[in-house]
C-alpha cells in the first residue's frame, strides 16, 4: 500500500502498536505526527523513522495538553488513538476511583482525541480506537476493563455514524508481544503469554506489526466504517 500525501497522527506513537503502526505507514510513503507524555520516547521513535516523523508532547488526561497538541495540525487523514494507562479492579473493589480507572485512563482519552482532532479531519479520512479481545472474553476480574473496551467499541460504531462520510473503526487485540509486555514483571508477562497460548485459536501471542496491518486496513479501506475488528488469534472463540 501507499500512503503518499497522506497524514496519520498516532497518540501513543512512541512506542508499541502505536509506533509499529507508524512505521508501516512511513515505510509505505506517508507522513505522521506521534503524540505521548515522554519527549524521550517520542524522540527515540522520530530517529527511527526519520524525516517523515513529527513529534509533540500530549496527555490525554488533561484536556489543555490534547488541545495544545490538536492547535497546530492543520489537516489530518487519518487518527489512531492507542494511547491509555489504567488499572484493572474487580467490580467489587471499595475504590470507585480504581473502578473509573479503564474508563479514565482508555475510552475518555479517546474520546477527547476525537473530538479535537474531528474539524480537522480530512472528508475521505479515517479513525481507528483501540479497545482490547477483553470486551469479548473477560478475564476474571476484569468487568469494568470489559465494559472500558466495550464502551470504546459503541463509540467508534456512533463515531462512524456522527462523522460520515469519514469513516471510524476500532482495532481489538488479543495479547500482544511488545513493548507494553516487555515493561511488566517476567511472571506476570510469561502468565499472560501462557494464557493467549492456551486460550487462543493459533496458539500464540501475537505480534505488534500484525496487529499494525490491521490498523492500517481499518485506516484505508474506503468501504470499511463502524466495525470493530478482532485481531485477537482466536481468543474470543476458546
Ligand atoms: N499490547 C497488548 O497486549 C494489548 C492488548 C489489547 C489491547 N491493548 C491496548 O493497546 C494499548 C496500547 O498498547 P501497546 O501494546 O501499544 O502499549 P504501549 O507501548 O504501552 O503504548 C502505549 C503508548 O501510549 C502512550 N500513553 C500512555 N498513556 C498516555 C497518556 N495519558 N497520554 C498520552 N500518551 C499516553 C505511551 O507513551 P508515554 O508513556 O510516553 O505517554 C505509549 O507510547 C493498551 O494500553 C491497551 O489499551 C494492548
Amino acid at each position: 500500500m501507499r500512503y503518499d500525501d497522506k497524514t496519520l497522527v498516532v497518540i501513543g506513537g512512541g512506542s508499541g502498536i502505536g509506533l509499529a503502526t507508524a512505521k508501516a505507514f512511513v515505510e509505505g510513503g506517508g507522513r505522521v505526527v506521534l503524540g505521548g507524555r515522554s519527549a524521550q520516547r517520542l524522540e527515540a521513535a522520530r530517529e527511527s523513522l526519520g524525516a517523515a516523523a513529527q513529534i509533540a508532547t500530549i496527555d490525554v488526561f488533561d484536556p489543555d495538553s490534547v488541545a495544545a497538541f490538536f492547535a497546530p495540525l492543520e489537516r489530518i487523514d487519518h487518527l489512531f488513538t492507542p494511547a491509555a494507562t489504567y488499572a484493572i479492579a474487580p467490580f467489587d473493589h471499595p475504590d470507585e476511583a480504581a473502578l473509573a480507572s479503564p474508563f479514565d485512563g482508555k475510552f475518555w482519552g479517546q474520546v477527547r482525541c476525537v473530538r479535537a482532532a474531528a474539524p480537522k479531519l480530512a472528508a475521505d479520512g479515517s479513525v481507528v480506537l483501540m479497545s482490547g479481545a477483553a470486551s469479548a472474553r473477560p478475564p476474571k476480574g476484569a468487568a469494568l476493563y470489559a465494559a472500558a473496551n466495550g464502551a470504546i467499541e459503541a463509540f467508534g460504531r456512533g463515531l462512524a455514524v456522527d462523522l460520515a462520510p469519514i469513516r471510524a473503526n476500532v482495532i481489538a487485540p488479543g495479547t500482544i508481544d511488545g513493548d507494553l509486555w516487555a515493561r511488566r514483571p517476567t511472571e506476570i508477562r510469561d502468565a499472560a503469554f501462557a494464557g493467549q497460548a492456551a486460550g487462543s485459536l493459533v496458539g500464540r501471542p501475537g505480534a505488534e506489526a500484525e496487529i499494525a496491518q490491521a490498523v492500517l486496513f481499518l485506516l484505508i479501506n474506503g468501504f470499511t466504517t463502524g466495525t470493530t475488528l478482532f485481531t485477537d488469534g482466536g481468543y474470543s472463540l476458546r
